[in-house]
């Protein structure tokens, strides 16, 4: 396995829509795939999107977690084509990163739960749904596909910030609500 260069910030790759995989099976997915995961494990994300190592095509890896703490022990998804769906359950905001704008975090309202579709790499249907971290994940993979980044989706800049400097509580009481750090998204 290989570790792959990660696309940030800037790169136009980020920001084009990823075409379809084809064949899942291909030995080339495979292989991009199995990197991604190494890739992901080593910059210490739970999930990464194929146009973030500079392969423009719907291909994603998540990690199926209700928190941080559970991303050593869980097995990551595959996810080839993926399609969600926004389920009842409403949204929640939280602080999101994201392994090609390193260092920031960002409130981002997301669905609180939703069902999902795709391929694995021996081509059958993976389908379930997901809740809380791992519905945020989905979404902010998925997002990727589309060329879209977590500030993209941010309704209020002011919440954008170094992770560093998180420790500082936040000016407005209305950031205050959600924990930082700890529960986001880096992928
Ligand atoms: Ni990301």
């Amino acid at each position: 396995m290989t570790l792959l260069k990660i696309a940030r910030l800037g790169h136009p790759v980020l920001l084009a829509r990823a075409r379809p995989v084809g064949d899942p099976t291909a030995p080339a997915i495979r292989k991009l795939a199995a990197d991604m995961i190494e890739t992901m494990r080593d910059a210490g994300g739970i999930g990464l999107a194929a146009p973030q190592v500079h392969e423009s095509v719907r291909l994603v890896v998540a990690l199926p977690i209700a928190s941080r703490e559970e991303s050593r022990a869980v097995e990551p998804l595959v996810l080839v084509d993926p399609e969600l769906v926004p389920l009842d359950g409403g949204s929640e905001e939280a602080f999101e990163g994201c392994l090609s704008i390193p260092g920031l975090r960002g409130l981002v309202r997301r669905a609180r739960r939703v069902a999902f579709r795709a391929l694995d790499l021996a081509g059958r249907t993976v389908e379930g749904e997901a809740e809380g971290l791992f519905a945020r994940i989905l979404q902010h993979e998925l997002d990727h596909l589309e060329g879209v980044l977590f500030p993209m989706r941010m309704t209020d800049l002011r919440s954008l910030a170094f992770e560093s400097e998180l420790r500082h509580p936040l000016a407005d009481d209305s950031f205050r609500a959600t924990t930082p750090g700890g529960e986001g998204d880096r992928g």
